[in-house]
């Protein structure tokens, strides 16, 4: 059994964090409700909970396939895809749309060649669109991981500013 993700990662059944999980499930022997905690730390293993993963915790855990599903999907915590390097958060509040944020949010997924909620292949960038990040008075804004970006009515701009992120993991 393998699963092939999008990042160009392969999880197989004998990848040895699989084991560290193991570790951290028996590590709870006796204590109730484990299924958050194992899902927390089997995303802190892994970075992201593949379906390999869910069975993994569903057959230590002796319960169904879909409660563990359903807590996965249920709580926003919980990344089913492998997240990027970097995550973009493109305002679609009311502010930021009127000023044109949808421009920016169609710009970025052109530039990185994905859709929104994806991740890019290379596995630098995430691109989402969120709501109202609280500071209106740049909008249109996004977000680069913790780092704001307003103004962007010129969109032409954006392709600079990914190329910066691109520019800083080139090796000194
Ligand atoms: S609406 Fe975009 S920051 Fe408030």
């Amino acid at each position: 059994m393998s699963n092939q993700c999008n990042c160009g990662g392969i999880i197989k059944e004998n990848d040895p964090r699989f084991a560290e999980l193991k570790g951290f499930i028996d590590s709870l022997v006796g204590t109730k409700g484990k299924t958050m905690p194992v899902l927390q730390e089997a995303q802190k293993i892994f970075g992201f909970l593949p379906i390999e993963v869910q069975k993994f915790i569903a057959n230590e855990l002796e319960i169904p396939l879909s409660e563990v599903y359903g807590v996965s999907t249920f709580y926003s915590q919980f990344n089913l895809e492998p997240k990027g390097i970097h995550k973009i958060s493109v305002c679609l509040g009311t502010a930021c749309y009127v000023k044109g944020s949808q421009a920016v949010l169609d710009k970025l997924a052109d530039e990185l060649e994905v859709e929104v909620g994806e991740t890019t292949a290379d596995g630098v960038f995430t691109l989402e669109a969120t709501r109202c990040l609280g500071c209106c008075g740049l909008a249109p804004v996004m977000m680069i991981d913790d780092e704001v970006y307003g103004k962007l009515e010129d969109i032409s701009v954006i392709p600079e500013i990914i190329e910066k992120y691109y520019n800083q993991r080139l090796p000194k």
